[in-house]
């Protein structure tokens, strides 16, 4: 019998602990270590290529060192560039048996029935809008679905410093979804595809008219892992269950504790890791 191991979550940083919130709130007992890549963040700004590059040794490293026999991909960006090569090209090497999921399918799995018009906004990071990964798997589920991007790059770094109120940040939240709104005045649904732009989802909300939908990714990722594991129970049993949350990053670990509690809405303490195993 193969060991079992926790579920690995991964981001380029702080963003997916907003996923990680709801995945622990669904599955209280499975174990999960989280791996924020902070040295090398933001991969929203960085080519195809580089974003596969970190991803894969991020992936390897929750592999080999953890023990994960799943890992969700809690970043959109690395989702979009890294998640179908690490699938189709290095997954056969890494481990028999073991998964790597991210969070742009479970998305655009709902996404349609939010929309009464039959038109949504899809707001992202560069590296995700250039992908056009959205609008590809948008169709496989909701084919008549009007699909809308835009990408945010401002937001990211406004909120990994702090910056959620204030003139200059209500300023860039209205600059984007004006531009995403002039794309079609149907949007009527708006998917945050980026798992930093949670935190300012109020901010969101109040610079759009009513009527508008404004969506999480967090519930819809964990509604989807859930049904997963309840459909692949080989997996499930691979997976231990101590109701433990561990986190590592590649950068500070005080900071990453101190900044991290905002996104995860816990307190937390992180551990310091390099990527070699
Ligand atoms: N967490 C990333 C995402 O969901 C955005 C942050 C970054 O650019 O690294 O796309």
């Amino acid at each position: 019998m193969q060991a079992k191991g926790p579920i690995g979550v991964f981001d380029s940083g702080y963003g997916g602990l907003t996923v990680l919130h709801d995945l622990a709130r669904a599955l209280p007992e499975h174990d999960f270590v989280y791996l924020g890549d902070n040295a090398r963040a933001p991969y929203g700004t960085r080519s195809f290529e580089t974003v596969y590059e970190y991803t894969l040794q991020s992936v390897e490293w929750l592999f080999r060192s953890q023990h994960c026999p799943l890992i969700i991909l809690a970043c959109n960006t690395a989702s979009a560039n890294a998640l179908r090569s690490i699938q189709q090209n290095d997954l056969p090497r890494l481990g028999a048996g073991n998964r790597v999921l991210g969070v742009i399918r479970p998305s655009a799995e709902v996404i349609g029935r939010y929309s009464e018009r039959g038109a949504v906004g899809i707001l992202g990071t560069n590296g995700t809008v250039q992908s056009g990964s959205y609008a590809l798997e948008i169709e496989k589920f909701f084919p008549h679905l009007k699909v809308y991007q835009q990408a945010c790059p401002l937001w990211v770094p406004l909120i990994e410093h702090g910056e959620l109120e204030g003139e200059g940040t209500r300023w860039f939240v209205k600059k984007y979804l004006d531009e995403l709104r002039q794309q079609s005045p149907a949007i009527d649904a708006i998917l945050l595809a980026c798992t930093h732009y949670p935190l300012l989802i109020k901010q969101i909300e109040a610079a759009l008219p009513a009527g508008i939908r404004v969506v999480s990714q967090g519930p819809l990722v964990a509604d989807s892992l859930k049904d997963y594991l309840y459909r692949h129970a080989e997996l499930d049993a691979r997976v231990s269950r101590n109701g433990r949350r561990v986190f590592y990053t590649t950068d500070d670990p005080e900071t990453f504790s101190r900044q991290g509690s905002s996104f995860f809405g816990a307190t937390l303490h992180a551990l310091h890791t390099e990527l070699n195993y």
